[in-house]
């Protein structure tokens, strides 16, 4: 009996390894694809490669900053890097004109938003439906000036506003077709001077507690960023 009870044990822990297993390979194959999807607006501007990258690791600090939940924060981490998706309907000449757009093209760039907002409507899952949030939200400034729709404060989730200042703060300290990259403190001022206007002061706030962290991947981006563009392989961009 004790014979049958122990073999039970085994098999019972044999099915739930082998489960658990199968759970981790789906689990990391749907997290590939998101990144790869996200890869998309890569492929069309080989810039934004690793701007995806950091701008998962900043936006997953400052969530955790701000309070999020594991859950949570691992969702924004996963799906920040789709902020951009929806530019991908925009021409070469558009994406990848040096300089200042015309207002016409200001338009067009201007629609990024709902584009992305559109590719993940009636999504099903937590992350897919973060995508679809993120896309729509990140380009609202706090005090209502932003687009697409002009959200102000809480109306912007805050998985958009934390997007917002990680995808700022990134574009501040990259080289950009009508900028140089601004030092790790000058970008931080500009932040603290458009707190209240384009960025909630709370997630600001989580920002800035947690800087050195912050300051960390930036410094260790910094290298491969001057590598890349020495080798030819990204070339300015905007956002
Ligand atoms: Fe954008
Ligand atoms: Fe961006």
């Amino acid at each position: 009996m004790k014979e049958r009870s122990k073999k039970n044990k085994k098999k019972t822990q044999e099915i739930y390894g082998s489960l658990k297993e199968a759970y981790r390979k789906l689990e990391d194959s749907h997290i590939e694809m998101i990144f790869r999807l996200a890869l998309l607006t890569e492929f069309r501007d080989p810039s934004t490669g690793t701007h995806l990258v950091r701008i998962a690791d900043y936006s997953a600090i400052i969530a955790e900053g701000c309070g999020l939940s594991k859950e949570d924060v691992a969702i924004v981490r996963l799906a920040s890097p789709m902020h951009d998706i929806g530019k991908i309907i925009l021409s070469d000449a558009v994406l990848k004109k040096p300089g200042k757009f015309t207002p016409e093209e200001m338009k067009l760039m201007q629609k990024h938003p709902e584009v992305g907002a559109e590719i993940f409507k009636d999504a099903k899952s937590e992350i897919m439906k973060a995508c679809g949030l993120i896309a729509f939200t990140h380009h609202e400034h706090f005090d209502g000036s932003g687009y697409p729709r002009g959200l102000k404060g809480e109306e912007i989730p805050l998985f958009g506003r934390i997007v917002a200042l990680a995808d700022c703060f990134d574009a501040l300290t990259t080289k950009r077709s009508y900028k140089p990259a601004f030092s790790f403190d000058k970008a931080v001022s500009i932040i603290k001077e458009e707190t209240g206007t384009h960025f909630d002061p709370a997630v600001v706030l989580s920002f800035l507690r947690n800087k050195e962290k912050i300051k960390k991947i930036w410094e260790s981006n910094k290298d491969i960023e001057v590598f890349l563009e020495n080798m030819g392989i990204i070339e300015d961009t905007f956002l």
